[in-house]
């Protein structure tokens, strides 16, 4: 099922399993074999661009290969993110909240004992991806799934450091995921010099500078598929190219440009409603008894949303005085696709940057006193679909309590982007034309 070149490389499907028919451990296997080759590809070609930084940076990655640093204090050798956040408390404090440090969910965990041990560590090459995160054996696994059980909230810089620990796979995309190979650190060139290459330093033996940390490059092991695996022209996950054709990339603006502003570590996207509504511009009206609402992708340096799983609706509705709906419409802005014998899109309409649109609701009812424009996004849609197929097909233990686990949180991340409601007089309206 996986040829043997696996272990190097990440073969993933995930944001990429629908499962209308419920055989989703079976499609998940059909899917891997081939992507597994593709992103071998992909690998080597990061690895490629990758000047000042180690070839393999993103290809079987390891903190800790190599001699140790013998003359190190205990906290410059510890990989846990509360270290780190001993000298770093800013760039803790906000990864803390992100959706990186939740990457070891358990949404994802609670789908592993279905799968063997191989596969289970091809899910982590994207949401814990050290080989120091990897798990050695099923018995790692199961006292896993118990551990997230009880500990949902792992990370407190406060805490006396010891106590505080889980392994490091519960801190998912860590910090020393993306900053630490062969013991060293790397990161962007010196805040107040722009110096890179070997800087030295006063804790862990100094860092080295790169420049390839300020670039979208560095985003995409984890949020591009290869071409190669194109479904309808178009990967599952198709984040940098879909950036690399837009203005942003010819401007220079940069994955960081807008998820790490200011080399914050916020990584907010489609789960937080300021950050979309600061990509979009909305706005709604009514004109000669029709009624539109406008969205212009201004702020975002891909397709609104990036990936399958998210699902946005747009709706408009003619109320009358009671404020019961008179006629109504409803549109999606999302990527449908489906597995039968095969990937297929049924439906793409998400935006492309810079993209605008108008949805209308026409010849609006005499009786109408009143529109109401929404938009709604639920984050997780396609995650919720797996969740409740997971549970109907009777998963139950530790893994069924996750889960559920992960099911409420699904629910709670849906939330309204836009409500407006414009008072119509259409009795009005239609006396005058
Ligand atoms: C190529 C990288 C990659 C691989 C490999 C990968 N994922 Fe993901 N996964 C992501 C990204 C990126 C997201 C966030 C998508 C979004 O923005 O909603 C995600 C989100 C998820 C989520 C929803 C959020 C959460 O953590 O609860 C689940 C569940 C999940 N993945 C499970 C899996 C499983 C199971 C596997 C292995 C079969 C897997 N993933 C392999 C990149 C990956
Ligand atoms: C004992 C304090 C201490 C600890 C613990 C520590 N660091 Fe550092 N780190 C420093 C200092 C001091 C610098 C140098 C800052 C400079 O020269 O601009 C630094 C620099 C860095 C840089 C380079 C910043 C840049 O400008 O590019 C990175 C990345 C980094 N550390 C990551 C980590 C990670 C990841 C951990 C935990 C695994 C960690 N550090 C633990 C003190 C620490
Ligand atoms: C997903 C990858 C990723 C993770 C996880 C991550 N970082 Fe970073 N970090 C970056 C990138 C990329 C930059 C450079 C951003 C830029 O230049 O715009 C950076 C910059 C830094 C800097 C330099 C900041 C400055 O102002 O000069 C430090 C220090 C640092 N990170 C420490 C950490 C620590 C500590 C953690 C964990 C709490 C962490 N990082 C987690 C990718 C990451
Ligand atoms: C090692 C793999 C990895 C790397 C490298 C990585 N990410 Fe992620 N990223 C993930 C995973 C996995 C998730 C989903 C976490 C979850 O919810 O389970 C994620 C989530 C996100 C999200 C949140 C999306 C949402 O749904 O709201 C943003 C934004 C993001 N990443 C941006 C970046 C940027 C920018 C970079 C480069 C500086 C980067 N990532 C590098 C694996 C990675
Ligand atoms: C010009 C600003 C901008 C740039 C550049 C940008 N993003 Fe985003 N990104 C956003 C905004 C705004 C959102 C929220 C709306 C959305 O989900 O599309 C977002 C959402 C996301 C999400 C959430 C998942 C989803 O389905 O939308 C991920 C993951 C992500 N971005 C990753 C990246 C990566 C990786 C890059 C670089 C290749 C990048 N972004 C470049 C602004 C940007």
């Amino acid at each position: 099922m996986h040829p043997p070149s696996l272990p190097h490389v990440p073969p993933s499907v995930c944001p990429a399993i629908p499962n209308h028919t419920g055989k989703y451990i079976s499609m998940l296997r059909k899917l891997f074999a081939p992507l597994a080759l593709g992103i071998a590809g992909i690998a080597l070609t990061a690895a490629a661009v990758h000047a000042d930084l180690p070839a393999a940076y993103w290809s079987h990655p390891a903190a800790t290969e190599g001699a140790s640093p013998h003359d190190w204090q205990a906290i410059e050798r510890d990989l846990s993110p509360e270290a780190c956040a001993q000298c770093h408390a800013a760039q803790f404090a906000d990864w803390k909240a992100s959706m990186h440090a939740r990457a070891f969910s358990p949404g994802l965990i609670g789908q592993f004992p279905q799968q063997d041990l191989s596969d289970n560590n091809d899910c982590l090459k994207c949401h814990a991806p050290l080989a120091e995160q990897k798990y050695k054996d099923m018995k790692q696994l199961t006292a896993s799934l118990k551990l997230k059980l009880q500990q949902q909230q792992g990370f407190n810089s406060d805490a006396e450091l010891r106590n505080s620990h889980l392994p490091l796979r519960h801190a998912g995309v860590t910090c020393a995921a993306c900053h630490v190979r062969g013991w060293q650190r790397f990161g962007p060139p010196q805040r107040n010099t722009g110096r890179s290459g070997k800087i030295d330093g006063p804790a862990h033996g100094g860092f080295t500078g790169s420049k390839e940390f300020e670039q979208s490059q560095f985003c995409a092991s984890c949020h591009q598929f290869p071409e190669e695996y194109a479904i309808n022209g178009k990967p599952l996950e198709n984040t940098m190219e879909e950036w690399k054709q837009s203005r942003f990339a010819s401007e220079g603006v940069h994955c960081q440009s807008c998820h790490m502003p200011d080399r914050k570590h916020l990584f907010k996207g489609i789960h937080d409603p300021a950050t979309v509504r600061e990509g979009l511009d909305i706005a709604s009206g009514i004109d000669h008894g029709t009624a539109s609402l406008s969205i212009a992708s201004i702020r975002i340096g891909h397709a609104f949303p990036t990936y399958v799983t998210p699902k946005v609706t747009v709706s408009i509705e003619a109320l009358d005085a009671q404020g019961n709906v008179l006629k109504q419409k409803e549109w999606e802005i999302g990527r449908h696709v489906a597995y039968d014998n095969g990937w297929q899109e049924i439906s793409d309409t998400r935006m492309l940057p810079g993209e605008k649109r108008s949805y209308e609701l026409a010849a609006l009812p005499s009786q109408a006193r009143s529109v109401r424009f929404r938009v709604d996004v639920i984050p997780d849609n396609f995650y919720k679909g797996l969740y409740r197929d997971l549970l109907d097909e009777g998963l139950q233990g530790d893994a069924g309590r996750l889960i559920l686990l992960a099911q409420d949180g699904a629910e709670q991340n849906d939330y309204q982007l836009y409500e407006h409601e414009e008072p119509f007089d259409g009795f009005e309206h239609y006396r005058k034309h």
